[in-house]
């Protein structure tokens, strides 16, 4: 019988570094890589009604579904059946995002957002969560030098929500989460990652 790939996400505020190393982490350990959200063809529709910065008008809860449903196309089209075959999967983000963003950043209620997120996912959670940290005064410094889409052009105040929820869900969940210190130099921070990763109870080596 094949060994099931473990899933592994990545999170973080914006400009930390998770897209550099998703795709670092996966060559390593032969992953899918992969990103929430727009990683299916109708995930590509859904992030770019979320990501324009025309859609103003959009609302928190519609928002929560827009997102919910990238994540539940992206489960039964790419996540499950790379875990089945015995590939394991390395997302740039999850539904902790959802729970930090929507949740903490937008003040929907956290414990709902988690049971309609579940139910999207079939129950299946991200195994091991990567947490890219950096302060929310740095993500800003990063995201001057960007074009920005519609969350990167929230306040601090925003950022600053989000900062705390994922510290938060890190602090309720330690077996899941892992801590890694975006500060410090890439090559380091790959490392560490990599290290962390392979060390995990839930991660299967694969022979
Ligand atoms: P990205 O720029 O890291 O690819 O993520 C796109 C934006 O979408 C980012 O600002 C975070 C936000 N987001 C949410 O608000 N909720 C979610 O569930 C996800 C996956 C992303």
């Amino acid at each position: 019988m094949t060994t099931r790939g473990t899933y592994i996400a990545f999170e973080g505020l914006e400009g930390c570094g998770k897209s550099t190393h998703v795709t670092r982490l996966a060559e390593k350990i032969n992953a899918v890589a992969t990103r929430e959200p727009g990683g299916t063809r109708i995930g590509a529709l859904l992030r770019s009604i979320l990501a324009d910065p025309e859609n103003t008008d959009l609302n928190s809860r519609a928002e929560l579904l827009l997102m919910t449903a990238d994540r539940a196309q992206h489960m039964s089209e790419l996540i499950e059946p790379a875990l089945q075959r015995g590939q394991h999967v390395v997302s740039d983000r999850s539904m902790y995002s959802t729970l930090a963003y929507q949740g903490y950043g937008r003040g929907l209620d956290v414990d709902t957002l988690l049971s309609i997120n579940a139910w999207a996912l079939n129950n299946v959670l991200p195994e091991i969560v990567v947490w890219i940290q950096i302060p929310t005064e740095e993500a800003n410094t990063r995201l001057a030098k960007r074009d920005l889409d519609r969350f990167e052009r929230e306040g601090a105040d925003f950022f600053a929500r989000i900062g705390a929820g994922f510290a938060e869900l890190a602090a309720k969940d330690p077996a899941r989460w892992i801590l890694i210190d975006g500060l410090e130099p890439k090559d380091v921070v790959e490392e560490k990652i990599f290290a962390a990763v392979v060390a995990h109870p839930s991660f299967t080596l694969h022979s």
